[in-house]
């Protein structure tokens, strides 16, 4: 987004004055100031040979080569870039999500940065895309992107899904609307995607559908979101010191307790339960759910199935269980959502207005 032209001649005026111009980290220009914060991931991966698009290693490649293989940003935006992490996203933790966090909010605090680009692999982006989505307070664009493909193999997909969202990130009209995914030309919310393929390079869909399209450095929009994010959250990372923990159980036909009993013991405040259909619940397994719910753990019931939203009251009485429905949230966005709103209240019926709410 950019700064309005009187600040940000003001801005080269004072630089200018100061002498500090020469240590500015942007050059004074009309174009937007877009910082990429790399992580890892395949769009930093390299493969042995152009034919290796899915046998590679992940987080290799350093931000400043990625930026450096991309002389067509220059036409976009003044790009510099910071190493946040080097790993596999599917190594992400919870600390790992904090610190990421803060380091986007106080960048984006900064006048002299209009929009952020994060550099993720995919297997949990839409993880952290959530993440940031509920708790980072700005209305600037941060785009998350990854790449199926490393960079070396035929037809890569990372050059063109980074390129495409430092577009994104530094375009006005991207303000607003929470954080935003691209990858395979597409636009997609943070809140509802999600990797639904695990080897080919149209992976990220949502079951709501892409908020647009961006092709040739242009976006064309055709839908915004309207669950609450980033500058209407009543969350906010700066007041975030932890998060709880929230763990997941995947629910089958035959399916033990042993699974349950185990977690129920690890000191979790809410357990997602993803169950078949509706959000189902095993008859033997209800005991067991009531019994960690009278010891204080919050029940969250998910779906296994991709696409649709779990109903309150259908498949489970949860009011009379106390129990709480992850509404469309797939349980591994469930589980980010729980722990962000244990950060705020320990009320179920609370809980439940945020699974409705975000
Ligand atoms: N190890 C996976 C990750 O970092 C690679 C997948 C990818 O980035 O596309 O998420």
């Amino acid at each position: 987004m950019r700064m309005n032209p009187w600040r940000r001649w003001l801005t080269g005026l004072v630089l200018a004055v100061t002498g500090a111009v020469g240590s500015a980290q942007y050059a004074v220009s009309s174009q937007p100031n877009v910082v990429v914060l790399a992580t890892g991931g395949t769009i930093a991966g390299a493969g042995a040979s152009a034919l290796n698009s899915a046998t590679y290693a992940a987080a290799k490649v350093p931000v400043d080569k990625l930026l450096a293989g991309l002389p067509e940003l220059t036409k976009v935006a003044n790009v510099r870039g910071e190493q946040v992490f080097q790993i596999a996203s599917e190594s992400f933790t919870n600390e790992q999500l904090l610190t990421l966090a803060r380091r986007v909010s106080a960048l984006v605090k900064q006048a002299d940065v209009d929009g952020i680009v994060v550099t993720h692999g995919t297997d949990t982006l839409e993880e952290t895309a959530y993440f940031l989505n509920l708790v980072v307070r700005t209305s600037k664009p941060i785009v998350v992107v990854g790449s199926m493909r490393p960079g070396t193999a035929l037809s890569a997909d990372g050059a063109l899904n980074l390129y495409d969202a430092v577009v994104v990130a530094a375009s006005n009209d991207s303000a607003g609307k929470g954080v935003l995914v691209t990858m395979n030309d597409e636009i997609q919310s943070g809140r509802d995607v999600s990797k639904n393929v695990n080897i080919k390079t149209n992976a990220f869909t949502s079951q709501w559908g892409p908020l647009g399209m961006v092709v040739e450095g242009k976006n064309y929009w055709f839908r915004a979101p309207v669950k609450r994010h980033t500058g209407g959250s009543e969350f906010n990372i700066d007041e975030i010191t932890s998060l709880a923990p929230v763990e997941i159980v995947y629910s089958y036909g035959n399916v033990p307790r042993t699974a349950f009993d185990a977690v129920g013991k690890s000191g979790i405040k809410a357990l997602v339960h993803g169950g078949p259909g509706n959000g189902s619940v095993a008859d033997r397994i209800v005991p067991v759910l009531r019994d960690l719910r009278a010891k204080g753990v919050h029940i969250i019931r998910s779906s296994r199935v991709a696409d649709g939203f779990v109903l309150r009251n259908a498949e489970q009485p949860d009011d009379q269980y106390d129990w709480v429905v992850a509404h469309d949230l797939r349980p591994q966005k469930a589980r980010i959502l729980a722990a962000v709103a244990l950060t705020k209240t320990n009320d179920p019926k609370e809980l439940q207005r945020i699974f409705w709410e975000y």
